[in-house]
């Protein structure tokens, strides 16, 4: 056994199709629920149309156009020594409506020349299958995850490109960040997680929210099996966002209600590692009468698809406090949070909580007891061009440098088995959850601004030289 980052750890970054590639009708692509979500801002959500609109504007029909700079994006991933690359397959350029047969050839094309591009660096794809662009006519037609035919769909693009990747791909992941939609009153996190598109206070949200997330665990599942069948040598994971949840004081109450938080936010890294809902849900639905659809079928097939390693985002913790109002201590997402002292928090609020990557990879080591990866992790800021015409983000490096300092000490005095580590954003492109291109997270600044305009032109930050020599000496040299 080896306390240390060991040699073969996959350093990289990470991105997702649409906030990135752009290219929104190329090749045959079909809309994805990307394409029909507007520009946001800090504190003003994006509005999700029910198709795309003539007068309104999309950030990621173009977003940094990656479809057509992916050559030159790579050879500068690669100057910075990346083992790995996390993206994600655009559901829609393979199946443009979601519930075909046959797949596009032509999106098929573009990750065999993106993947084979990647190796031409020796970066090993790290890919997730469902990252928040699920297509719109899965929404439109099915109302999204609510309905169970979804799960052959999503089990048939996942069947697609497991055999046409099984030579280029190793590591995959299901679905992005699949726990956000516990806060099912949260319009944003409902869609991009189930394309559930429903007003945020539908008194039917929690309940269709809970049999949703059942169909995409059991799809999830299935694609486990399918892949190892095709592949035994793949590594397929779960990903799920993990904030831990601190109580606000040492009251028993106030500990009670966070543990009661952790227990609601992660359940679903115990169906999809130990292969079964744990006992609190099951006794939460039937005191609720959630969750109406499952099947002994079901049940067995969440037995025999457990992942292989658990992926997690973490940008930040969280707090909560009781509630008198709240006697069962019910826990639904941020909103129920309180703020935290101790912490500074970024420009768009989010606490900057270094030991509380140290405090998830703990926590996560000890309930599930699969290998690790840290698939996103960064800070959204804004970047200036100084006048000697570069950028100085030295608060950028500040964060990673914390940040990748808590993981070496988990990974070499916890004893925490971490194979990966992928900062979010590696290279500038549209926020997920504003929709804006100045929440910066990448080591390459894109010129590029929330009304879309801009050359596009790349440019290296001083993070950039930064991650270079992190990855050179394997996380030694912060
Ligand atoms: C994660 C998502 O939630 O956080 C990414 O997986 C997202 O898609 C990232 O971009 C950062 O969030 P945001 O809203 O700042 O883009």
């Amino acid at each position: 056994m080896t306390f240390s980052i060991p040699k073969d750890f996959l350093w990289g970054g990470a991105v997702a199709a649409h906030q990135l590639e752009g290219a929104w009708q190329a090749g045959g692509k079909g809309v994805s629920l990307a394409d029909v979500m507007t520009a946001g801002a800090n504190g003003i959500p994006r509005q999700i149309t029910a198709e795309v609109e003539p007068d309104k504007f999309y950030p990621n029909h173009e977003a940094i156009d990656f479809y057509h700079h992916y050559k030159a994006d790579l050879k500068l991933f690669a100057e910075m020594g990346f083992k790995c690359f996390r993206t994600s397959i655009a559901w829609t350029r393979i199946f443009p409506l979601g519930d075909e047969q046959e797949p596009n050839e032509a999106g098929l094309r573009f990750y065999d020349d993106l993947f084979a591009e990647c190796h031409k660096y020796g970066i090993e794809p790290v890919i997730t299958l469902s990252h928040f662009e699920i297509p719109n006519h899965l929404i439109r037609k099915y109302g999204g995850w609510r309905d169970r035919r979804l799960i052959d769909f999503f089990v048939h693009f996942a069947t697609v490109v497991f055999k046409r990747y099984r030579k280029q791909v190793k590591y995959w992941m299901t679905f992005n960040e699949i726990n956000n939609q516990t806060n099912y009153k949260e319009q944003f996190l409902l869609a991009t997680d189930s394309g559930l598109v429903l007003d945020a206070d539908d008194p039917q949200s929690e309940a269709l929210m809970y049999q949703a997330a059942h169909y995409e665990l059991v799809a999830s599942a299935l694609a486990v099996k399918v892949g190892r069948q095709i592949n035994p040598d793949f590594k397929l994971g779960c990903m799920l966002n993990v904030s831990p949840l601190y109580p606000a004081t040492c009251k028993p109450a106030d500990a009670f209600q966070a543990l009661k938080a952790m227990q609601r936010r992660y359940w679903f890294a115990d169906v999809q590692t130990l292969g079964k809902y744990p006992r609190h849900m099951e006794a939460f639905f039937k005191a609720n009468g959630l969750r109406a659809d499952i099947t002994l079928e079901d049940r067995i097939v969440l037995e025999e698809g457990t992942v292989d390693y658990l992926g997690f985002s973490y940008y930040n913790s969280l707090t909560v406090a009781a509630q008198s109002d709240n006697p069962e201590y019910h826990f639904v997402g941020p909103e129920a949070a309180v703020a935290n002292s101790y912490l500074a928090t970024s420009d768009w609020g989010w606490p900057i909580d270094p030991l509380g990557l140290r405090y998830s990879l703990n926590w996560l080591a000890d309930h599930y007891h699969k290998p690790l990866m840290i698939v996103e992790n960064g800070l959204g800021a804004r970047d200036e061009i100084a006048a000697d015409g570069q950028i100085h983000d030295d608060y950028r490096i500040a964060y990673l440098r914390a940040h990748i300092q808590a993981m070496k000490t988990a990974i070499e005095k916890d004893g925490v088995e971490v194979i990966g580590y992928t900062p979010w954003g590696c290279i500038d492109l549209v926020s997920a959850g504003t929709g804006q291109m100045s929440k910066r997270y990448g080591f390459i600044y894109v010129d590029r601004d929330d009304q879309g305009n801009g050359s596009l032109a790349r440019m290296k930050k001083d993070s950039f030289y930064w991650y270079q020599k992190v990855i050179k000496s394997n996380g030694q040299d912060l």
